[in-house]
């Protein structure tokens, strides 16, 4: 008599027990709602309401009317199984008078918001995340400076406080910036994000009072939410000289690693910032930002560190005997966020892309998630974005059909589950995103939903990268 055998179970990828599964918004992409509720402008209202400054003139006026619609979306998260919702709370909704000076009364009507967002995920046994900034700066803050601005720093530690002191019973994880990298280069040096200026100087003032904002909100927490724990969430870049053995590619990667990765991990991670990154700069800014005392509260621990990866950064160094390459967008005359960088080139990638023309290469998330294992032993670690940006189509059966974000998240989950393999303390994983929504300079021309959204009538549709997910949730395992 033959046995059958159970085929052993090598054909999927485990995950640790209790892993999170979620996904990712941001209030200005997704809420809509922009003049209800008490809420006054954010940069981003400005900025995407200034000419030319977003594809197609989009604005975050109503985008996926979430505000509205926040019961049904996490009606389609307990639908797909997901155990954690990564939102951001929109700082000109809870504190819309805010000064440069005071931070103004709270708003009963914002805080009512997120409450009730809160208790509905809790309802459905989803645990929240909340990030406290994810780029809607109050538009007052900003004309008194914004982030170039001391100030600022201050009275996000007192908008921090009051997040906490209402929602911390109830939420486990705060996360204190999402992509400081973005608000101070984007936003101050290339602007091309909000609030779209170009002064390099104002940039790296900007990096250290993000820096100094979110250790003052870690206190914050710590005060008001003392049970909560504290993350924040970098968008670390995986450096790739083109030729490693090069002396002046491996230069070019110095000092892209120090702008993008140094510069906010050494002060959050060991108390100081990489001298080589200043002594770069030294022709831009003195440092005299940095005040006698700010990087010990910088350097308060933290409990997570937060990890954004989409794709690689190869660069190599450039001489003037050829045009530059354009691949990071930048390097054409326009404005570029690397600062003291004029002999770095961002070469060209050839091989798959998203709609972003992102090349893809999920070598880069494995990496980025053991080097912050190595340099902050026994930190905890999520991965609080990964996803991508395809042209999808409804087809005739109303399907979406979108086979390449499945594969990008397939193989982006087997490069988390090998960082797992070799050490990597990582403890969840949240798709970007949710729902198509605003996606900053690119409006709604960039879908990087697993449910498709229809902008006319607010339709939500899964797609097929949605079901996929929810498999995986399901198993709290890959199948090969
Ligand atoms: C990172 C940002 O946090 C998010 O807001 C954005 O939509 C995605 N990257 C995709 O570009």
């Amino acid at each position: 008599m033959t046995t059958i055998q159970a085929a052993p179970d090598t054909d999927v990828l485990q995950f640790p027990p209790g892993f999170l599964w979620g996904s990712a918004t941001a209030a200005y992409q997704i809420e809509g709602a922009a003049a209800e509720g008490g809420r006054t402008p954010s940069i981003w209202d400005t900025y995407s309401h200034t000419p030319g400054r977003v594809l197609n003139g989009d604005t975050g006026d109503v985008a996926d009317d979430h505000y509205h619609r926040f019961r049904e979306d996490v009606a389609l998260m307990a639908q797909l199984g997901l155990t954690s919702y990564r939102f951001s709370v929109s700082w000109p909704r809870i504190t819309p008078q805010v000064t440069p000076d005071a931070l103004g009364p709270v708003n009963p009507e914002g805080v009512a918001f997120y409450t009730e967002l809160v208790d509905e995920l809790l309802a459905h046994g989803i645990s929240p995340s909340i990030t406290l900034y994810h780029w809607d700066l109050p538009q007052a803050l900003e004309d008194a400076g914004g982030w170039a601005d001391r100030r600022t720093a201050e009275r996000f530690g007192e908008y921090a406080e009051v997040v906490a002191a209402a929602l911390g019973a109830k939420v486990p994880l705060f996360i204190t910036l999402n992509e400081p990298w973005c608000s101070a280069y984007l936003g101050y040096a290339s602007g091309v994000h909000a609030p779209g200026r170009t002064e390099p100087a104002a940039a790296l003032a900007a990096v250290h009072h993000l820096n100094l904002a979110h250790g003052l909100a870690t206190a914050a927490i710590r005060r008001a939410a003392p049970a909560a724990r504290v993350a924040i969430t970098l968008n670390l870049a995986w450096v790739c000289p083109e030729k490693p053995d090069s002396v002046l590619d491996a230069e070019a990667a110095r000092r892209v690693d120090g702008l993008q990765n140094r510069v906010f991990l050494d002060p959050v991670l060991h108390g100081s910032y990489p001298a080589d990154v200043q002594a770069d700069t030294a022709a831009v800014t003195d440092w005299s930002f940095v005040h006698d005392g700010d990087l010990d509260v910088i350097s308060a621990p933290i409990d997570v560190l937060g990890v954004n990866y989409y794709s690689p950064t190869p660069v190599r160094h450039w001489t003037r005997e050829r045009p530059k390459e354009n691949a990071d967008g930048h390097g054409d005359g326009t404005a570029s966020p690397w600062i003291a960088c004029d002999d770095v080139e961002f070469p060209t990638q050839h091989g798959r892309k998203t709609d972003m023309g992102w090349s893809i290469d999920p070598r880069g998330l494995t990496e980025l998630l053991l080097r912050v294992a190595r340099e902050a032993p026994g930190l905890a670690i999520m991965v609080t974005e990964n996803g991508a940006a395809f042209p999808d189509v409804v087809d005739a059966e109303g399907r979406i059909v979108d086979t390449e974000r499945i594969d990008y998240l397939r193989t982006h989950l087997a490069a988390v589950h090998e960082a797992i393999g070799a050490g990597a303390p990582v403890t969840g994983y949240y798709v970007w995103s949710l729902l198509d929504n605003f996606e900053w300079a690119w409006g709604y021309a960039r879908r990087f939903g697993i449910v498709h959204v229809d902008y006319e009538t607010q339709v939500r549709t899964l797609k097929d990268s949605a079901l996929f997910y929810a498999d995986v949730i399901r198993r709290n395992a890959l199948p090969q």
